[in-house]
């Protein structure tokens, strides 16, 4: 088996970047780490990846003249590093439409929200302002437009009756933890695959719905 090369995009504290270490730290996992790139050098994630063994380095957005300068930087350093996959794990930059094109179909994101609901920002408030019963999170391949793109999978957990944003978040946080190792296995072996708008499965996984929750139930 190839072990696809993988380059983890973070921000920030990088809880999720540390579930994808851990998950790709198996010999059998289908994709291995060999890069953690912030845009802010001040990311607790590079710490974490570093003690994790992991080459991590920051790429300061704010160093560049604009959009155009920063994404050009970024695709030569995960060019240097022969990358594959990208997986942005609390990535807090928007990319333009070139960048994603360039990366088109080797780029997933994981989003706080069952996608399509509840694009952007402040997710959880929004959530328990609209009064729904389940919330959850998205792995999905990135596309020009924000938070959109085919869904490879998908986790939900309910919302309680005292849930206030901080709680719901940490269970979704649990969540992204286990679901965003998981889709990027899948995605990484081959076995859910872009066709289209959407993903299709490989054999072996009868229906979609069922190859996110199986794992987490077990
Ligand atoms: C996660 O909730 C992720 O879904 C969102 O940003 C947050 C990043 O958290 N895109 P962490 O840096 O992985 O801890």
């Amino acid at each position: 088996m190839t072990r696809r090369r993988t380059a983890i995009l973070i921000s920030g504290r990088g809880s999720n970047m540390v579930s994808l270490l851990e998950a790709a730290s198996h010999a059998e996992f289908p994709a291995r780490v060999v890069a953690v790139i912030s845009n802010r050098p001040d990311a607790p994630g590079l710490a974490r990846a570093v003690a994790a063994g992991i080459h991590a380095e920051a790429l300061d957005h704010k160093r560049f003249a604009g959009r155009a300068a920063f994404e050009e930087a970024l695709d030569a350093r995960l060019r240097a590093h022969d990358v594959d996959l990208i997986c942005l794990a609390g990535f807090m930059r928007l990319l333009t439409a070139p960048f994603v094109e360039a990366w088109r179909d080797r780029m997933l994101n994981i989003h706080p929200s069952l996608l399509p609901a509840f694009p952007g920002l402040d997710t959880h408030a929004r959530a328990l302002a609209a009064g729904v019963r389940f919330a959850g999170c998205t792995v999905h391949v990135v596309r020009p437009e924000m938070d959109a793109g085919p869904i490879v999978a998908q986790a939900c957990v309910p919302v309680l009756p005292d849930d206030d944003a901080e709680r719901l978040g940490a269970r979704v946080l649990a969540a992204e933890h286990r679901l965003y190792p998981h889709a990027l296995a899948l995605f990484a072996r081959g076995a859910a695959r872009v066709e289209g708008d959407h993903i299709a499965y490989g054999q072996g996984i009868a229906f979609p719905d069922a190859t996110a929750l199986a794992p987490l139930d077990g």
